[in-house]
Order: C-alpha cells, then sequence, then structure tokens
C-alpha cells in the first residue's frame, strides 16, 4: 500500500526514519521540521520539505492550506525535558514541554485534520512513559498523559468522519532526544525497529501501536502494582532513572 503522508518532527530521529522508509516503499511523503539543513538532506532524499514550528498555529494553517488531501498524519514531533523536583517545581519547563508536546498537537489537528478523508488515519506519537509514573518525568509524562486522552477521544469522534486513530506508545528509542540521558535505558531499539513497529502497525489500522513488547509487559506489571508498593519499589528501581 502507498499514499501521502505527513509526518511532523521528520528532521530527526524517529520521524526521520519513518520519512525515509515511507518514501522507500513508494510513498509521497511531507516532512515537517524546524532545522533547515535537517530539512534540505530529507528533500534530497525525496521528501517534501515543509519548515515550521509547531507552536506558530498560524504558520501551521498556511502550510495546511497548501496541501493536497492526505492518507496518514503522524503527529510525532516533541522534546523532552526533566525537571528536577527537589530543587522546586519549575513552571516554565512545565509550560514549555505541554506547549510543545501537548498544545502543539492541537494546533497541529485543527491545520491538518481538514486534509484527511474518509479511510484515513491519524497517528499521533505519545510514549510509554504514560503507563507508569517515573522520576523527574513530571512534565513530559503529564504533557504524554494528555496526548492518550487526547488520542483516545478523537477515535470515538473521527470514526464517524471514517477516520481512524493511532495511539502511538514507544518504549526507548536510541535518537537524539535519548542520547542526552545520564540513565540505563532497558530494551532500547534503533530507529529502524521502531519504524518498522509504526509501519505495521499502523497498514494493519491498530488503535494502539506499542514496542518493544519485553518493556512493555514490565511497565504494564509495575503499573499493575498497588501505589505504596510502586512508591517503594520504583524509588529502588529507579534510584537515578527517568522515562522514554
Ligand atoms: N526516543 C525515544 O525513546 C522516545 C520514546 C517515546 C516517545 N518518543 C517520542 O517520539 C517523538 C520523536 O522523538 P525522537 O526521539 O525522534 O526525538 P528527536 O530526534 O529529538 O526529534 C524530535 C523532532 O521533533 C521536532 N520538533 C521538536 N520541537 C519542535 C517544534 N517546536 N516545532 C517543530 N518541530 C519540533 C524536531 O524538529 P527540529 O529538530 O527540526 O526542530 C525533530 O524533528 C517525540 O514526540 C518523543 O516524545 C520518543
Amino acid at each position: 500500500m502507498s499514499g501521502r503522508v505527513l509526518i511532523t518532527g521528520a528532521s530527526s530521529g524517529i520521524g526521520r526514519q519513518l520519512a525515509l522508509d515511507y518514501r522507500c516503499a513508494g510513498w509521497q511523503v511531507w516532512g515537517c521540521g524546524r532545522d533547515e539543513g535537517r530539512l534540505q538532506a530529507l528533500a534530497d532524499a525525496g521528501i517534501t520539505p515543509l519548515q515550521f514550528d509547531a507552536r506558530d498555529s498560524a504558520a501551521m494553517a498556511r502550510v495546511a492550506a497548501g496541501l493536497p488531501v492526505l492518507d496518514l498524519v503522524i503527529l510525532n514531533a516533541g522534546n523532552c525535558e526533566y525537571m528536577d523536583v527537589a530543587e522546586g517545581f519549575d513552571g516554565a519547563l512545565f509550560a514549555r514541554v505541554i506547549e510543545t508536546n501537548l498544545i502543539a498537537t492541537g494546533h497541529a489537528l485543527a491545520a491538518f485534520l481538514p486534509r484527511l478523508a474518509p479511510g484515513s488515519r491519524l497517528a499521533i506519537v505519545s510514549s510509554s512513559v504514560s503507563w507508569l509514573p517515573l522520576p523527574r518525568a513530571e512534565a513530559y509524562g503529564a504533557s504524554k498523559a494528555g496526548l492518550d486522552y487526547l488520542a483516545d477521544t478523537l477515535r470515538l469522534d473521527l470514526a464517524t468522519r471514517g477516520i481512524g486513530v493511532s495511539l502511538i506508545r514507544p518504549g526507548f528509542v536510541s535518537t537524539p532526544l535519548t542520547a542526552k540521558n545520564d540513565f540505563p535505558m532497558p530494551c532500547l531499539v534503533t530507529v529502524e525497529e521502531a519504524s518498522r513497529a509504526i509501519m505495521s502497525g499502523l497498514a494493519a489500522g491498530r488503535h494502539q501501536i506499542h514496542f518493544p513488547r519485553r518493556f512493555i509487559w514490565l511497565l504494564r506489571l509495575f503499573g499493575a502494582l498497588p501505589t505504596g508498593l510502586w512508591l517503594r519499589l520504583g524509588r529502588t528501581l529507579t534510584s537515578k532513572g527517568s522515562p522514554s
């Protein structure tokens, strides 16, 4: 199957690999980002680059107005900043992360949903972090939990328009975003593995796509524990840990 796909956050990491792999599979690909050099590299690979800051709703609306009808939109752009609450709750950091990961997704929906026709699919990239409260993830985890609810609600409301919605929740993937992490990342996968899991899940029309399986089962298991038990166990297991 091939068609027309728009991917946000396509200039790096998971989004970049998805853009290359969809192009390779014969799709017409629009790849979004901010970094000019990395967008040029996408263009060299046959991907149409779209440059805008995802927090700028007007810029996104302008870009969307020039697009044809799409078969797939993958809202993947995002950032992660950890908070050291022991030094005080950083309200500015919280606002930054929520704005990039959650509010900007709202702007993207306003701009790009009108480009999706019946039979098409919307995918939102959240994270496995929302299965389990993890240290220093107050801002990142809250933004991704918001995306989970957003995707689950949109699935109900867009079904009447014949648009499918997939929620993507990766574990740790080796990208520039996780390269900054100063803690062990269990079950880390490559961007190629992540892209394969996402593309096959989307092709199968899955509502939920999460990987790698072993890591997700662990998170689910810990997530099902009583809060008091996770509080004790979590402190030991993640004494320097943080989320994906
Ligand atoms: N890597 C993981 O382990 C992991 C795990 C779970 C979920 N995720 C999620 O997967 C998504 C991609 O992550 P990644 O690891 O591939 O990160 P990455 O390599 O840092 O790529 C992030 C992408 O988002 C774009 N972006 C960030 N802020 C933007 C903004 N304000 N406006 C426009 N574009 C913006 C970046 O574009 P520019 O660089 O051009 O600005 C870049 O293309 C994120 O939503 C992340 O939360 C990642």
